[in-house]
């Protein structure tokens, strides 16, 4: 698997490529695929996400990481066994950040994968840890939450200075996309 120099690796926002592509399998876990994960680990802890999938560091491989219990856990390969019942809650991503809305939700997950030493495992979620496992699985689809998120409760929220209450900020979809999109732009020109 090529990935580039680890170091470089950061997490991308919305309008990247990689976020719209559909993962294709890792496979065997290669000591280039451990240090992918170490590496994922490592920007989610910093970015203070509760998952992060490989396509939002830019490489669209089946890996993600999720805290489970304050324990960052690999999913290489994931798939979902299981789904049952539904739960509206609210959601954000680190590829979209400040912009939160509610998504619905299966109430609990059943998912298999295997883990860093290639060995398989099935995972058992409900509440939030359904909606993370969830979340980083649409991501390996190329689906973000703001593509079913519904709008009405769509909104960014602002932290003016630290101390303060944040500002909740209701918007459109179509103009908080656009946000991002505007950033981007900005980016490739500096
Ligand atoms: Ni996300």
């Amino acid at each position: 698997m090529k990935t580039g120099k680890l170091g470089d690796l950061k997490i991308v926002r919305y309008g990247h490529p990689a976020l719209r592509e559909q993962a294709s399998p890792v496979g065997r876990v290669t000591r280039e695929v451990k240090a992918l994960a170490a590496r994922m680990i490592e920007l989610m802890i910093e970015a203070r996400g509760l998952g992060l999938a490989a396509n939002q560091v830019g490489v669209p491989r089946r890996l993600a990481v999720v805290v489970i219990e304050d324990t960052p856990t690999v999913f290489i390969d994931p798939e979902l066994e299981k789904a049952e019942g539904s739960e509206k809650a609210e959601e954000g991503c680190l590829s979209l950040p400040r912009l939160y809305g509610e998504v619905v939700r299966p109430r609990k997950v059943k998912v298999t994968a295997r883990n860093l030493a290639g060995k398989r495992f099935t995972l058992e979620g409900e509440g939030l840890l359904a909606r993370a496992l969830c979340h980083e699985l649409d991501h390996l689809e190329g689906r973000l939450f703001v593509d079913q998120v519904d709008e009405s409760t769509l909104h960014w929220l602002l932290r003016t200075s630290d101390g303060e209450e944040p500002v909740v900020q209701p918007t459109a979809l179509e103009d908080a996309l656009k946000v991002f999109l505007l950033a981007r732009e900005g980016e490739k020109h500096r």
